[in-house]
């Protein structure tokens, strides 16, 4: 197998970045956490945000990985900065095996959904008044450019 695109999404923000790149690359697996793509050459891996890092499901995967390239791709709702993104990125790559190589990464905003925004509005008000405008400017998100974005990113990297 060439090429698996594995990911998380709750919320289908992630999901619409995993189903571009398998449109992209012409994926032969595109879908959650399995073992069937731990056989590909090449293995791009989403995430939704969570505690600034991926999830337990997805970190499990990546420790699973052995000699591929690694693409890593991922949405996050509180901020739409580099510097946020980065932060997050660093904290996925340093998961990923020694063994593989890290060809790619790239991250983007998604609206993070009315439920978890009236839980941190009820549990962390003052959290809440601190990121209710980058929690707005996420409503649309992600968007054409973003999806762009990540493909401009995957002809980059030329796999
Ligand atoms: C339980 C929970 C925890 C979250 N934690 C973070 C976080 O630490 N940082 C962040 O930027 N966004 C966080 N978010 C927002 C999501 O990462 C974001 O909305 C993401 O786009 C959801 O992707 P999905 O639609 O693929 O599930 C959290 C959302 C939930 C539901």
């Amino acid at each position: 197998m060439k090429n698996a695109v594995v990911y998380s999404s709750v919320t289908g923000n992630t999901r619409k970045l995993a189903d571009a790149i398998c449109d992209k690359v012409g994926a032969q697996y595109c879908g959650k956490p399995c073992d069937e793509a731990l056989e590909a050459e090449n293995v791009f891996v989403g995430f939704w945000a969570t505690r600034n890092s991926c999830g337990e499901d997805i970190k499990g995967f990546i420790e699973k990985l052995s000699g591929k390239k690694v693409f890593i791709f991922g949405t996050a709702g509180y901020n739409n900065t580099k510097e946020y993104f980065d932060e997050i990125l660093n904290s996925v790559k340093v998961v990923v095996p020694d063994s593989n190589t890290i060809v790619g990464a790239y991250m983007c905003q998604g609206k993070v959904s009315d439920t978890m925004k009236a839980k941190i509005k009820d549990m962390k008000p003052e959290i809440f008044e601190g990121i209710k405008e980058k929690l707005a400017e996420g409503e649309i998100h992600p968007d054409e450019n973003d999806i762009n974005g990540l493909l401009a990113e995957i002809e980059r990297v030329n796999l």
